[in-house]
């Protein structure tokens, strides 16, 4: 099936969503992208807090000065239409970029195309692709402690725009040849950040929650979630700058996206943790919240967005 991208309000096919080699976004990196998953219960399909992640797209536009033709309202029902126009899709991807051709880093036609594209990672795209796709049975991460990602004097953390990840590609690369899986970032003075696409959150040993303050990292979506569920349940919680030795004692650690929701961590600099059994606090949140995307729970309805 040849799946069809919504781009400025037309359907273009899938091999023709093309832009040029000289544009902008591709020489400079000034995309600006949002990533959102798509659940189907027995057949009726949602899209998970679709207003959270059009806000955050909007707020990265702004604070990166891309300007955006459309509004949040405009955005909201072409998503649905592109998911309605991909059936089987599990992931939309949202691009706003500057597609015109440019020489100088200040683009002379500033003007922003959207792209909407909603697909399934694994038969479209990773099977085409020619080397093995990599997958872990475990999560083992690395402490990145000389690279750091997002710093504040950049690019603020909260902008979800392309050049922003390169660091991130270069450090996680790095880690992979070096036998992990992934890798958690710390900030200029140390303290624990987030992965290089996902937030952290540690369950130290008095059973206390602890993430970075919104302020210092990506506003993700499923942190957001993942905290509202936390308080729900009578977690202590505490949001705050996280220095090392907290990671180095965790009980628990886990990583939270849109594209794997909770995932618990299973080693940290080889050292095994206890994320992964049942009665583990990492365990509770995730199967409330695969209660949740299965319309099963009281938060569901507020969070599922009907397509
Ligand atoms: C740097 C960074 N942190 C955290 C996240 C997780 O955010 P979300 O839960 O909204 O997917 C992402 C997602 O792409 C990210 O790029």
């Amino acid at each position: 099936m040849q799946r069809k991208i919504w781009i400025n309000g037309e359907y273009v096919n899938w091999d023709n969503a093309q832009v040029h080699i000289l544009s902008h976004s591709h020489q400079r990196g000034s995309l600006i992208f949002g990533f959102i998953p798509i659940f189907d219960n027995q057949g009726v399909v949602s899209l998970f807090r679709l207003k959270d992640h059009i806000e955050r797209l909007f707020k990265s536009c702004t604070s990166a000065g891309i300007p955006l033709d459309y509004s949040p309202n405009d955005i909201h029902m072409a998503i649905k239409d592109t998911v309605r126009e991909n059936p089987g899709s599990k992931y939309v991807k949202i691009s706003v970029y500057i597609s015109s051709i440019e020489v100088d880093v200040v683009p002379q036609d500033p003007f922003s195309t959207i792209a909407i594209a909603a697909y399934e990672p694994h038969q479209d795209i990773i099977t085409k692709n020619k080397q093995p796709f990599y997958t872990s049975k475990e999560l083992s991460v690395w402490l990145e402690k000389e690279k750091h990602q997002r710093r504040h004097d950049i690019i603020p953390p909260q902008v979800k725009i392309a050049g922003n990840y390169t660091s991130s590609m270069m450090a996680k690369w790095q880690a992979r040849k070096n036998g992990y899986d992934e890798i958690i970032f710390t900030d200029e003075k140390g303290y624990i950040t987030e992965a290089p696409t996902s937030n952290v959150f540690i369950i130290n040993q008095e059973n206390v929650l602890l993430t970075a303050p919104e302020s210092d990292v990506l506003y993700g979506i499923t942190r957001k979630s993942v905290l509202e569920i936390a308080k729900n349940e009578n977690i202590n919680i505490k949001e705050d700058k996280i220095p090392p030795h907290e990671l180095e004692n965790a009980k628990e650690v886990f990583l939270t996206s849109s594209s794997h929701l909770i995932c618990p961590v299973v080693k940290i600099d080889n050292r095994p943790l206890e994320s992964q059994n049942l009665k583990s606090i990492t365990n509770k949140l995730k199967m409330r919240f695969l209660k949740i995307i299965q319309g099963e729970d009281s938060f569901s309805n507020r969070w599922l967005d009907k397509v």
